[in-house]
């Protein structure tokens, strides 16, 4: 691919690339634009270092891709409600996003895109990883492929931020809701078709998956643990090493991801806007 007027360094054979030659704090000109639209569709997900996002500047980047979600559960900024803060304090001992995960599927109308950016990282550990769910589907065989294409599952945020939710009982730095006793459940296909690349995907993450559509858990576990173990192999992924400043984008439509809980006794500081998507089919 070519781009005309940033620098593209993929940093695995799956899918990530780093970015170079961008502010995404100035006003970008559309052809920029266009090459990081670009660049997110070709990589599912983009990073950027070196970065100084003002919450106004990060939630106007994230507005050049389409609306802004406000998390149903987790509170945003007093006055950006739009941005979340993720904080994981020295004492604390969870931290969020600590699981592998496709943000706000729990939702009808699932996220498009989370822009996180890095206030203060640990001295060491607090990466996160991201699998391509494009690779994962094609790596199946064409017979579960047939099976799965047509299968429907369904999406809770009950087990993170139900009345038990994991969520809303292990933090105490970040603001969170529990949801009331009725979770909203969501259908949503197993097997996806990106709007914007008519490229399938695996659309299952263990976090708000709860089971396939007229089927039990119990009878949906079987099938849902292979695929939960599938679509996270080590060739599906890659990593990403945070510095101050750095900003990764990706793609829920088509990543799944999990931010690594191995420095405590660390402070760990970011900031998260996520752009809305449509309805997965
Ligand atoms: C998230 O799931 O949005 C958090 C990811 C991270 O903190 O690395």
């Amino acid at each position: 691919m070519s781009y005309k007027n940033i620098e593209v360094k993929p940093v695995s054979g799956a899918l990530g690339a780093e970015i170079e030659g961008v502010d995404l704090g100035a006003e970008l000109d559309n052809e920029t634009f266009d090459d990081i639209h670009q660049a997110f569709l070709d990589h599912q997900v983009i990073f950027f270092r070196n970065q100084k996002l003002t919450p106004e500047q990060h939630a106007t980047f994230g507005r050049r891709f389409g609306s802004l979600n406000i998390h149903p559960y987790v509170k945003g900024m007093a006055d950006h409600p739009e941005a979340m803060e993720i904080i994981k304090e020295a004492h604390e001992k969870v931290n969020f996003g600590g699981g592998w995960h496709s943000d706000m599927s729990f939702q009808e109308e699932p996220a498009l895109g989370s822009i996180l950016y890095a206030l203060e990282v640990p001295a060491f550990g607090g990466d996160t990883l991201f699998a391509s769910q494009h690779r994962a589907y094609e790596s199946l065989s064409d017979g579960m492929k047939e099976m799965l294409d047509g299968m429907i599952a369904i999406h809770t945020a009950e087990k993170e931020y139900g009345q038990k939710g994991f969520s809303a009982q292990n933090r105490s730095s970040m603001d969170i809701d529990r949801a009331g006793d009725d979770v909203p459940k969501h259908e949503h296909p197993v097997v996806r078709t990106h709007p914007e690349t008519g490229r399938k995907a695996l659309y299952i993450n263990p976090a708000f998956t709860m089971h396939f559509k007229n089927m039990t858990r119990r009878e949906s576990r079987p099938l849902l643990q292979f695929l939960f173990d599938h679509c996270t192999q080590e060739q599906f992924t890659c990593r990403f090493r945070w510095s101050a400043g750095a900003v990764a984008f990706w793609d829920n439509r088509s990543v799944q991801h999990f931010a690594l809980n191995d420095y405590q006794g660390h402070r760990r500081h970011m900031r998260r806007v996520t752009v809305n998507g449509d309805r997965p089919h």
